[in-house]
């Protein structure tokens, strides 16, 4: 059976733990093993750190590595997603890297691709998961030394429409986080039934929320993915529900905040928090890179590793 990475709840027992405590070493400067054969990257939505992560990952690795711009591909002559994937796969690459605006895209491409050995890896699918931005996010802190179990994690902002959110929370719950927390404005909240906030506490108080707080982790409003919403302007949304100076000032002295990136500065964050010494959005952005090459290995591994003993 080829192993993919869908989303959290694909990731084998210890699967997890390993690939984090793997791109803590590389990040601590371990060397990325010699693997043979190519990566097809394949972006639907716009991506700047979470593609060129996955590119350089793969370079890394000594893997060739294809961009395919859906935009220049035959997606745009009227041929279906199924078919350009199965022609992809046809070619043969050790793996595709999927970024989709349809939730559930990356478990189709499983179904379309099975015999075929090529390996799926999510780079995000519409609200529903974005496993490596939230094993980065985790490596980031681990890399600190952060105790999971005592550990108090606040998301803030749209966890409405976040696969950031959906897969941050299931990877903390398998990590033994029993604080969670989530604060927005109604309308930005997932509903009541949404599983993958089991366990989450809402917060319809900011300050609340935040008090004793050892991570924030901000979210940009997913405006793509939401046709119609009444919020206020971007300075009356950031005095309420953003992460302003004076409310990073308030944090524990060693919280540490998280962004996935796009920022929105003003808005979601202060622009002075997300360059002040509470930020680890850079962190995150390297760590992208170690956690990327690290899924790589353990993905593309078994059968592709040349190193020399
Ligand atoms: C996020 C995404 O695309 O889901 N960005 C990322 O991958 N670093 C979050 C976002 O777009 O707001």
């Amino acid at each position: 059976m080829t192993q993919h990475l869908t989303d959290i709840a694909s990731l084998p027992e210890g699967a997890a733990e390993a690939l984090i405590r793997r791109a803590i070493e590389l990040a601590d400067g371990a060397s990325p093993r010699r693997l043979r054969g190519e990566v097809a990257h394949l972006f639907w939505e716009p991506s700047t750190r979470t593609r060129v992560s996955f590119e350089l990952a793969a370079l890394r690795l000594g893997l060739g590595s294809v961009q395919v711009d859906p935009s220049r591909s035959s997606s745009t002559k009227g041929e279906t997603l199924e078919d350009t994937v199965r022609t992809l796969a046809a070619m043969a690459p050790a793996a595709l890297v999927v970024r989709h605006a349809d939730a559930g895209a990356p478990d189709r491409i499983v179904e379309w691709t099975a015999g075929t050995g090529v390996v799926v890896v999510n780079a995000g699918d519409g609200a529903r998961a974005h496993p490596t931005q939230a094993l980065l996010d985790a490596a980031t802190l681990a890399h600190e030394g952060i105790d999971w179990p005592s550990a108090r994690i606040v998301l803030l902002g749209d966890l409405r429409h976040s696969r950031v959110a959906r897969s941050a929370f299931a990877l903390y719950r398998r990590l033994g986080v029993v604080d969670l927390r989530m604060a927005g404005p109604r309308a930005l909240m997932p509903e009541s039934d949404d599983a993958a906030f089991d366990g989450v506490r809402r917060y319809d108080d900011l300050d609340a929320a935040l008090a004793d707080a050892s991570v924030v982790g901000c979210l940009r409003i997913q405006r793509e993915r939401i046709r119609e919403l009444a919020l206020p302007d971007d300075a009356t949304y950031h005095a309420a529900w953003g992460l302003t100076a004076a409310r990073a000032e308030r944090l524990p002295a060693d919280a540490r905040v998280l962004h996935p990136g796009p920022i929105n500065r003003g808005i979601e964050i202060d622009p002075a928090v997300a360059d002040g010494p509470r930020s680890r959005v850079l962190r995150q952005v390297a760590m992208g890179v170690h956690l990327r090459t690290a899924v790589f290995e353990w993905l593309l591994g078994a059968e592709t590793d040349t190193r020399s003993a």
